[in-house]
C-alpha cells in the first residue's frame, strides 16, 4: 500500500500538532492542522464554533476537513481529538496514534491551551471521554506510538517507523 498523507491522530493535548510540525520540519513536507484550517475558513475559534454553531455542526466540517485536505498528497495532517471518532479518515492515509496517558496531557497542556478546547474543560467528563477513546484510536491507528516521555524523546520512533514503510 502506498499512502498519500500521514495523518496523527490521538486526545486533545497529546502533542499531535508538536509532532506534526516537526515531522514536516524533518521530512521535507507540508504540515497541515485540521482545526487550523477550520478556524480560517469559519473565521471563528473552536470555541466559538462549539458556542454559537454546535458541536454536531463542527464535526460536519471536520469531515469535509479532512476530505478537502487529502486530495493533496505528501502532507502531514494533525487532526483534532474527535475527528477519527465522528469522522472517516480517507483510504490512503497512514494514521500514527500519539498515544499519551490522560495525566501526561493534563500537565503537557498550559492552562491557555486547555482554555482552547470546550470538551476539555470539566476534567472528569475529558476523562470519561479518553477512556471511550482511547481503543478507537488505536484500533485505526497503523501505528501507535508511546507519546508518555517528551515529544523530542518519542518523535524518532514515529520518523524511523515513517521511513521505514516508505511513504511519502
Ligand atoms: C476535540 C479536540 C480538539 C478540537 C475540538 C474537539 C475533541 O482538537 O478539535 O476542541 O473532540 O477531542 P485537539 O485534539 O487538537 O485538542
Amino acid at each position: 500500500m502506498v499512502y498519500d498523507n500521514i495523518v496523527l491522530i490521538g486526545f486533545m493535548g497529546s502533542g499531535k500538532t508538536s509532532v506534526g510540525k516537526s515531522l514536516a520540519r524533518k521530512l521535507y513536507k507540508n504540515f497541515v492542522d485540521v482545526d487550523t484550517v477550520i478556524e480560517e475558513e469559519q473565521n471563528a475559534s473552536i470555541s466559538d464554533i462549539f458556542e454559537n454553531k454546535g458541536e454536531e455542526y463542527f464535526r460536519i466540517l471536520e469531515q469535509k476537513c479532512i476530505n478537502e485536505l487529502t486530495k493533496n498528497k505528501g502532507q502531514i495532517i494533525a487532526t483534532g481529538g474527535g475527528l477519527p471518532i465522528y469522522s472517516t479518515i480517507p483510504e490512503k492515509s497512514l494514521i500514527i496514534n500519539i498515544d499519551a496517558d490522560f495525566d501526561v496531557i493534563l500537565n503537557r497542556l498550559p492552562e491557555r491551551e486547555r482554555a482552547k478546547r470546550p470538551l476539555l474543560q470539566d476534567e472528569s467528563r475529558a476523562k470519561a471521554l479518553f477512556d471511550e477513546r482511547i481503543d478507537t484510536y488505536k484500533e485505526l491507528a497503523h501505528f501507535s506510538v508511546d507519546a508518555n516521555q517528551s515529544i523530542p524523546t518519542f518523535i524518532h520512533v514515529i520518523f524511523d517507523y515513517i521511513l521505514d514503510q516508505r511513504v511519502l
